[in-house]
């Protein structure tokens, strides 16, 4: 009777640790069917030969760095510490989400943004998601492929039930996200370190 009533106790126990888990699956699962969905609507709005998709490790050789140089310093980033980065970024797959446009004709990646959700304990442990990162070559300005990624990073944005989504911009870039319903609403402070470098 006592060891029925410690096997029950386990069992009840096991079906908490497994429930959760099996929670989690079925919400990933309906998460990757709508950015399934999602990135196919995106995708349709690209000229066919623009593909819509996630960072792969293979991006080093298409010019990746080239690209983000449009944006800051990069460095000498040689192809390990790339690949290394990327095995580091790939295991927080649900904090970062690194979304690049490759003309496929050239393999060359042209577009590129990235979408960081940090989980708070305001809001009820909610969401907030952090839009950086984004460019596009200058070859390829002016054909909507900026838009096409703020659009799909917004919805993106709300399929990881992200409360709000941030960003930093320069003045110049301010026009661009109002656009996609951004608003100014705070000032951005930075000290920068250049021990870290
Ligand atoms: C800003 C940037 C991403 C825009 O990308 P893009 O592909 O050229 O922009 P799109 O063609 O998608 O433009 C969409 C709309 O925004 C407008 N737009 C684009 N850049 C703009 C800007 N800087 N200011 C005002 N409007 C802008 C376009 O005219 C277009 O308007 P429309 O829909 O009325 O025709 C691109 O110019 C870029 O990479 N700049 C350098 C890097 C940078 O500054 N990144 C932003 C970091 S915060």
């Amino acid at each position: 009777m006592f060891s029925n009533l410690i096997h029950s106790a386990r069992l009840v126990q096991t079906l908490n640790q497994i429930m959760p888990a099996d929670i989690k699956a079925k919400m990933s699962e309906s998460n990757d069917a709508k950015i399934n969905e999602l990135v196919k609507r995106i995708q349709s709005q690209l000229q066919p030969h623009l593909e819509l998709r996630p960072l792969e490790i293979s991006d080093y050789s298409k010019k990746y760095l080239s690209l983000l140089e449009q944006l800051t310093k990069v460095g000498n980033v040689s192809q390990q510490q790339f690949e290394q980065q990327f095995e580091q970024i790939s295991k927080s797959h649900s904090t970062y989400q690194i979304w690049v446009i490759e003309d496929i004709q050239t393999e060359i990646i042209v577009g590129n943004a990235t979408l960081i959700i940090e989980r708070k304990f305001i809001h009820n442990c909610g969401r907030a998601g952090h839009i950086e990162d984004v460019v596009i070559s200058p070859t390829y300005r002016g054909q909507k492929l900026g838009a096409a990624l703020i659009e799909f990073l917004t919805e993106l944005s709300s399929i990881f039930k992200c409360y709000k989504v941030i960003l930093d911009c320069e003045e110049k870039n301010l026009k661009f996200y109002e656009k996609f319903g951004y608003k100014q609403n705070s000032r951005h402070m930075a000290k920068y370190q250049p021990e870290n470098e």
